[in-house]
């Protein structure tokens, strides 16, 4: 058994991992840990707290797949209740869809009973006026001109590095085998609203088939959507590729869009015999996984992949 994520998933890795030694399956394992990262108001890339839209809405973005069944379910620019992951999994469970968007996305989240509530915090609000500091906040909605020159400012904002990183994932193997993955984000801070990254993206952000293994990105999701990057993950190794040469591969494919760019990319990948990887493009990143045999979840640095 192993269950391994983003640095910002140590709120959460422990409750995966009772899960799993629990004799519980990896889709539940994946979904408990990545809900208590959706309930840390200090993390500022995903769910309550998370940092809003250019015009100050909060969207949501979350995928979850069942390597067993190919099964995965999706939700993109969800805004008002924090528990993307758990939206996401019940479009896999309930619905004959993959990917829930926006209205219909809210709209499904309150017939399943879940609690609608104002995810923006008072810091990340502060933060997110600083960020567009100089500016009139008052009756943006109201003022079309001004908010199309905020906007067009939206393209410099979302650059800033600060902001950019973030987002949780998780993947899980379990006691029979199975492999689950699990990836929210509140996205880009001041992103265009109704943006969508790689995290609701199967194939983009998420990917995993218990045939091989599993992949999640977290980082500049434009760029993991392009290349379809966990899904590449996963096809190096259906070709043979041990799996540290297929997260390299898989960041050899992303190194033309990359770069020149501010932007960074990071993933977490297992095989199918429960052997984990966890890269990236910037210096001094971190993962946080717990395999059997460990008393508690380890946090390590990940390989560096230097986009040159
Ligand atoms: N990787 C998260 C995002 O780009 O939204």
């Amino acid at each position: 058994m192993i269950i391994i994520g983003s640095s910002n998933g140590n709120v959460g890795i422990a409750s995966g991992w009772a899960i799993l030694q629990a004799g519980g399956s990896a889709l539940d394992a994946v979904e408990a840990a990545t809900r208590l990262v959706e309930d840390n108001p200090d993390d500022h890339s995903v769910g309550y707290g998370g940092y809003p839209n250019l015009l100050g809405d909060v969207e949501l973005d979350a995928s979850i797949m069942d390597g067993t069944t190919l099964r995965a379910g999706a939700v993109g620019a969800l805004r008002g209740y924090r528990y993307a992951i758990t939206v996401a999994r019940r479009v896999m469970d309930d619905l004959p869809h993959v990917f829930l968007v926006g209205d219909g996305a809210m709209r499904f989240a309150a017939e399943l009973g879940l609690k609608r509530e104002n995810l923006l915090t008072p810091e990340a609000e502060q933060t997110w006026r600083a960020g567009i500091e100089g500016r009139e906040m008052i009756d943006w909605h109201g003022v079309p001109e001004l908010v199309a020159t905020l906007l067009q400012r939206s393209a410099t904002l979302t650059k800033d590095p600060e902001h950019v990183t973030g987002t949780v994932n998780f993947i899980a193997q379990d006691s029979c085998g199975r492999i689950a993955s699990a990836v929210s984000t509140s996205g880009w801070a001041w992103k265009y609203p109704g943006r969508l990254g790689d995290s609701p993206i199967i194939g983009g952000g998420n990917y995993a088939d218990d045939r091989y293994g599993a992949a999640a990105c977290t980082g500049w999701g434009e760029a993991a959507v392009r290349m379809a990057t966990a899904r590449s993950v996963v096809l190096y190794l259906k070709m043979g590729y041990p799996l540290e040469e297929a997260c390299r591969e898989a960041f050899r494919d992303l190194a033309p869009i990359m770069r020149g760019t501010p932007n960074a990319m990071s993933l977490v990948a297992i095989d199918r015999h429960g052997n984990h990887c966890a890269m990236t493009t910037a210096e001094e990143r971190t993962y946080v996984y717990q395999a059997d045999g460990m008393g508690t979840f380890a946090e390590l640095p990940r390989l560096l992949f230097r986009i040159e």
